[in-house]
């Protein structure tokens, strides 16, 4: 069976690939074959200037999945591209690398020592990372979004992903601003806005006070399962 994607002028052998971040940036997984077989590889997302990230405890187990804020812990996008970039691209799957900045000129910046580095099956733009203590994330926002994609669109040599955030009203419109402004894929989601409180510590049990909840599969069947009508 034939399920190679195309997004932009890119082809990806399969539609399956890994999400940024849950891979960090290390090789230890490289040689396993499942990697091998994947559609694209997308690292931990990128900064321009390194990031060391949130303070501890940036994970924490809850009945509905996990929450994390782990902050872009990152070594910088020279430092990507010079050390982790390369055992990536041996790999031999297409890599997708994931990048996020304050400013439109971050992003194109970074942007452009991507087109630099050669070789990339795409770039995807983490417009929705809720652990770096903004106010309003840009992905919050459809003229923000569809300014920093209109001004990456102008300069890369490689298609524009969109990676959208789940913590908004109505995520069709920042979408549509995404494509209005020439993105050629949305990634969706990133994680849902989450808290756990220590009952006994009457404080949060993430250092960040809040992260992103990534839903658990069983979580998201029972949920399912108990919206149906019930018998009697
Ligand atoms: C530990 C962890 C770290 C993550 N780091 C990033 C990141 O650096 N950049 C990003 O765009 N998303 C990051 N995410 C979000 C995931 O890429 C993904 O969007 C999220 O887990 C929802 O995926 P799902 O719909 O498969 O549950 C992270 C998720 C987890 C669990």
């Amino acid at each position: 069976m034939d399920l190679k994607v195309k997004i932009g002028n890119s082809l990806f052998p399969n539609p399956v690939t890994v999400a940024s971040g849950t891979f960090g940036h290390s090789e230890e997984f490289y040689g396993f074959p499942e990697v091998r077989g994947l559609g694209a590889i997308v690292p931990k997302t990128v900064t321009l200037k390194a990031q060391i990230g949130n303070p501890p405890r940036r994970i924490c187990e809850t009945p509905a999945g996990m929450i994390n804020a782990i902050g872009i812990e990152n070594p910088g996008i020279d430092v990507f591209i010079e050390k982790n970039l390369p055992p990536l691209k041996k790999v031999g799957v297409p890599v997708i690398v994931s990048i996020s900045a304050h400013s439109d000129d971050d992003f194109v910046i970074m942007v452009e020592k991507l087109n630099a580095a050669q070789g990339l099956a795409a770039v995807e733009l983490n417009l929705s990372c809720p652990n770096l203590q903004k106010k309003v994330l840009i992905a919050q926002d459809a003229e923000a979004t569809g300014s920093v994609i209109r001004r990456v669109k102008a300069v890369a040599d490689m298609p524009v992903i969109a990676k959208l955030s789940p913590n908004v009203t109505d995520i069709t419109e920042i979408a549509a601003a995404a494509e209005g402004a020439g993105a050629d894929a949305v990634s969706l989601v990133n994680t849902f806005s989450a808290m756990a409180i220590d009952i006994k510590k009457r404080r949060s049990r993430i250092g960040n006070f809040t992260g992103g909840l990534w839903v658990r599969r069983s979580a998201r069947s029972r949920s399912a399962w108990s919206a149906r009508p019930r018998p009697g």
